[in-house]
């Protein structure tokens, strides 16, 4: 859902005490930006952050980092997040804009990132010769392996068949072993899941969740990327 830029996206990213311009620069040296040094967890393309600010509101004892390329979007995701924390601006959680394509520009493994949350991905058409630019593409879970901790996880939700589908191969072929699995996550009564804005639209269209969680393992020697 495309939303219009809005005036205020510039002054409001500006001001906002939790938005950290220059991503790159903080590349592994995400933890020193919290207050309390405790585990770490990014999510990638949070979109308006609906799910991330509550999520970090309700999990104080993580440290969350949420990104996306686009700007105006994270102007309403900080937006949301203050809405979360009331008067107090969140202390474990920052946004920031970055393009997943260019990940490990940003983070190392000095960053200590033990979760990546991957929530309704674009699913780029694969008969289009588009899906390079899935999120769980093997090039993205390459890039992701090279600074997640060791045994880290991924945390991945789809409405989209082709995609989910496709995700599973992907992660198998990336040395990400499948721990939990579900074709109906709002029926299977897994707990914790906090509700994305995308998931509440598609699950409120009757569309059933597909959901799994990858730990990453050692990579076969022969891994190779796919095309
Ligand atoms: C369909 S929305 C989902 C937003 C949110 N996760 C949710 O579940 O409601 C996909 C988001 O991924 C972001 N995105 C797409 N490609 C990206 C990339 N290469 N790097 C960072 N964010 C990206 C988009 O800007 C968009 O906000």
């Amino acid at each position: 859902m495309r939303i219009r830029r809005k005036a205020w996206t510039e002054p409001a990213l500006a001001a906002c005490p939790f938005f950290v311009e220059k991503p790159s620069t903080h590349r592994g040296q995400w933890p020193s930006l919290f207050v309390k040094q405790q585990p770490v967890m990014l999510e990638i393309g949070c979109g308006k952050g609906v799910s991330t600010a509550q999520m970090a509101f309700e999990n104080p004892g993580v440290n969350f980092i949420a990104v996306d390329e686009v700007r105006h979007v994270l102007a309403v995701a900080v937006k949301n997040a203050s809405a979360a924390y009331g008067e107090q601006p969140p202390t474990n959680l920052l946004f920031s804009a970055v393009d997943a394509t260019r990940i490990h520009d940003t983070f190392a493994p000095e960053d200590g990132v033990e979760r990546i949350y991957i929530s309704f991905p674009n699913p780029w058409d694969e008969r289009a010769k588009h899906h390079k630019r899935r999120l769980t593409h093997p090039r993205q879970l390459m890039q992701y392996r090279a600074f997640l901790k060791p045994g880290g996880e991924i945390w991945f939700k789809t409405d989209n068949d082709a995609l989910f589908t496709a995700s599973k191969r992907y992660f198998g072929e990336s040395g990400f072993e499948i721990i939990y699995l579900t074709d109906d996550l709002h029926a299977s009564g897994f707990e914790p899941n906090y509700v994305s804005e995308h998931e509440r639209l598609y699950a409120g269209q009757g569309k059933a969740i597909h959901f799994l969680i990858a730990r990453m393992a050692d990579l076969a020697p022969d891994t190779q990327d796919t095309p």
